[in-house]
């Protein structure tokens, strides 16, 4: 009896810190643990890391936190007076270890397929080699699924799965050659589970977790690896860029500096300690998204019933830290 009531405790003892722990963590428990004993992002230091997207935001602070620790980069985007300018701050923030030549700026569009092998071509003669390639280019959405022009799916799958696809494919040619290499794509949570006013966006990044998944089942017992990088609301210039259901038309909106979103500062730092401790998939988020995350995984009908009780609204507002309004999302 003792021996059953101690199996009890236990199993009690083991969920409350579990929860517990989901609720002060801003990431999954193995990145947490990752962050505080595993391989630090030094370690890739000397590395060739290719950034798309590194011209704001999450790219962007992926890079700098890579940059600290003298890890050399190809920085691609379209803009490239905002590339120029990361190169210099992250040259800044390597104190001395990387230099001008360390740091590879390619401007390009990155849906235009046919220049992905001059890039990659570029990559190997400038540095000799590539290590890690981060697919992390995107744009959201906030629209409504029955109102969303069949094109704003097409442009979004371009962007969010086929670039990323496309590049990822001559990336992972070249390290079978190679013998070893990794892969990243920042995928989201929106790839976990259901996100509502962004149905385009939430099955650009399913198909990001189904490509990348079968990659991982392919290379298993090899020496490439991929990572998806799931972040929940990041703070950055996403919102206002986002898609809605119009065809050429953007949010426009900007997240406010008061809206409850990780920084994207943190997210770059967590995504490099993701990249040195090859995590397979890595979630990251401010609270309630880490416990809200590991129901709708774990325990779905737990989350089936939190959804039912609040509504797809509230969970709107726990992504954008507000109510959506039928104006928000052109509906009239
Ligand atoms: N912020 C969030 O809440 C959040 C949450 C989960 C996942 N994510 C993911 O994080 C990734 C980065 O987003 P972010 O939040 O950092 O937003 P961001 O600040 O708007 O950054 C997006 C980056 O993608 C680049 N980009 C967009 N279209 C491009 C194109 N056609 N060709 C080349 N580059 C292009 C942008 O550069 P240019 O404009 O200079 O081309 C920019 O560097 C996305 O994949 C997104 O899905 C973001």
């Amino acid at each position: 009896m003792f021996f059953l009531e101690l199996i009890g405790a236990s199993v009690v003892t083991y969920s409350l810190f579990y929860l517990i722990s989901l609720c002060i963590v801003d990431c999954d428990l193995e990145l947490a643990f990752y962050s505080k004993f595993g391989r630090s992002p030094r370690k890739l230091k000397g590395k060739v890391v290719f950034i798309t997207g590194a011209s704001s935001g999450i790219g962007e602070h992926t890079a700098r936190a890579l940059a600290k620790r003298g890890v050399k980069l190809v920085l691609t985007a379209r803009r490239k007076h905002e590339l120029e300018r990361v190169k210099q701050d992250c040259i800044g923030l390597s104190k001395g270890q990387l230099n001008d030549n360390d740091i590879l700026v390619i401007p390009c569009d990155i849906t235009n397929l046919s220049v992905h092998k001059q890039i990659f071509e570029r990559t190997i003669q400038h540095f000799g080699t590539l290590d890690i390639l981060v697919n992390n280019a995107g744009r959201s959405q906030r629209a409504l699924f029955e109102y969303i022009d069949i094109g704003v799916d097409k442009q979004m799958f371009d962007l969010n799965v086929f670039a990323v696809v496309n590049l990822s494919r001559l990336a992972v040619n070249y390290f079978n050659e190679k013998g070893s290499g990794h892969v990243a794509v920042v995928s989201s949570l929106a790839g976990v589970f259901g996100v509502p006013y962004s149905a385009t966006y939430t099955a650009s990044k399913h198909a990001i977790q189904g490509y990348f998944g079968s990659l991982q089942t392919e290379k298993v017992g090899t020496n490439i690896h991929v990572t998806l990088l799931c972040p929940g609301p990041v703070y950055t210039n996403f919102l206002q860029e986002s898609f809605t259901e119009k065809d050429g038309e953007k949010y426009g909106i900007p997240a406010k500096s008061t809206d409850r979103r990780m920084t994207a500062e943190r997210c770059g730092e967590l995504c490099a300690i993701a990249l040195a401790n090859k995590t397979q998939e890595s979630w990251m988020g401010l609270f309630p998204m880490m416990p809200f995350a590991y129901a709708a995984v774990y325990f779905p009908i737990i989350s089936r019933i939190a959804l039912k009780t609040l509504g797809p609204k509230k969970l709107f507002k726990f992504r954008d830290s507000k109510e959506i309004t039928l104006e928000e999302v052109d509906i009239v």
